[in-house]
């Protein structure tokens, strides 16, 4: 099959990028390269073994040039990264990621339709379960509240989709909600490559490894959990990625619509990653504890069974895996892309 990847320069699209090209798919890439670096296409294309990868920098929000592309190329699917997805920045810019999220995805699916394709994977998220009535959380768990603008537009395009779906039964659409993506392709070539100070556990855990960080801040250790820190359900991004080839057959069998957790059912709390991450990479991660982070809930991970069921999909990566393929990337690349 052709897809198109909106987003595909960054973490996620160009981890999935390389399992297209590896299951014998071909995909172009649309980015505005505003959280992403062209680098990591050129690398994607060594790891692949093509010259380059079809892609055009533009933003999705731009019409005409999304008409461009659909006009010049034939796509079966849309893989939809594109997004901001920083949670903080998202409190403190609401306007700009509601603009940027819904307003994305409005023209891209407008466009996608107008040129008769109308098979869509969306990037959703756990994010959208809010403080989970479940554990572990399965598909038909209600979706709860979420505490941040971002989180709201996952859980307001996946209605949007879920109503388009009913609305034009053509439509296949198929929701993945990513539990939490680290680790790196294990050729240490592409991996995570945060702006400023990250967000998220591995890589400010990673960044404090190479000595750009001097020490990490464990948010609360009076959770509800078995030592007290948060507990999450880490994936492996190149797992993530191959969970995209596999949905590709729910298109394929015209299941309408889909919704699947992708993790790996297991949780672990920060304390575990951490002390993995010294273990298996032989470092140390000096750490202090912190007060709890706002927004953040003690336990989240899935039941991902019914991917298992349905696509034949299972994460084949444990933690010492991602914790060695994370540390793996960021010392062969200690500034990034940049390096
Ligand atoms: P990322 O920032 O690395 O990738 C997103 C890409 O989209 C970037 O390359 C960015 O430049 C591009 N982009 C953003 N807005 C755009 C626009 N208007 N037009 C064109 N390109 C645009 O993030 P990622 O971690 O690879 O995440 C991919 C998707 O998965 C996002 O939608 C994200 O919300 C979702 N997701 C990520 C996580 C996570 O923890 N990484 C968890 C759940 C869901
Ligand atoms: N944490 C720390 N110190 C840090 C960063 C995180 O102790 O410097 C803790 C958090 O408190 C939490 C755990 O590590 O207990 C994981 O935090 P992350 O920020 O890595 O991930 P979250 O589960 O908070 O959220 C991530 C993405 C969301 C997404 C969600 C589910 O940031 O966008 O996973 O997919 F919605």
């Amino acid at each position: 099959m052709n897809i198109l990847l909106t987003g595909g320069a960054g973490f996620i699209g160009s981890h999935t990028l390389i399992e297209l090209y590896k299951a014998g798919h071909t995909a172009f890439v649309i980015d505005n390269l505003y959280n992403s670096d062209r680098e990591a296409l050129r690398r994607a294309a060594q790891i692949i073994g093509i010259d380059e990868v079809p892609f055009m920098k533009a933003d999705i929000r731009d019409r005409k040039a999304l008409n461009e592309v659909f006009d010049h190329h034939h796509f079966d699917a849309c893989i939809h990264f594109a997004g901001l997805k920083a949670v903080g920045e998202s409190v403190a810019k609401p306007l700009e990621y509601y603009e940027n999220n819904m307003n994305g995805t409005f023209v891209l699916l407008d466009v996608m339709r107008k040129h008769g394709c109308k098979n869509i994977i969306f990037s959703s998220s756990a994010t959208v379960y809010g403080d989970p009535a479940v554990i572990p959380i399965t598909e038909d768990c209600p979706k709860g509240h979420c505490t941040n603008p971002y989180g709201q537009t996952k859980s307001m395009l996946e209605q949007v989709m879920i109503d388009l779906q009913k609305a034009d039964g053509e439509w296949n659409v198929v929701l993945l909600r990513y539990f939490n993506p680290i680790g790196a392709h294990p050729s240490g070539r592409i991996g995570e490559n945060p702006n400023g100070i990250p967000n998220n556990l591995m890589p400010y855990i990673t960044q404090v490894a190479i000595g750009r960080r001097e020490r990490l801040n464990v948010f609360g250790n009076d959770y509800p959990t078995p030592d007290g820190t948060g507990v999450r359900d880490y994936i492996h991004v190149v797992d993530l990625a191959t969970a995209h080839v596999a949905a590709l057959q729910a298109i394929i069998r015209h299941q309408g619509l889909a919704i699947y957790n992708i993790g790996t059912g297991h949780g672990y709390s920060v304390l575990d990653v951490v002390n993995t991450f010294m273990r298996v990479n032989k470092v140390d991660i000096p750490y202090v504890i912190m007060p709890r982070r706002a927004g953040d809930i003690a336990t989240c991970y899935c039941d991902p069974q019914k991917a298992a069921r349905e696509l034949g999909w299972t994460a084949q990566y444990g933690l010492e895996e991602m914790c060695r393929d994370s540390w793996n990337w960021q010392r062969q690349n200690p500034n990034g892309y940049q390096s």
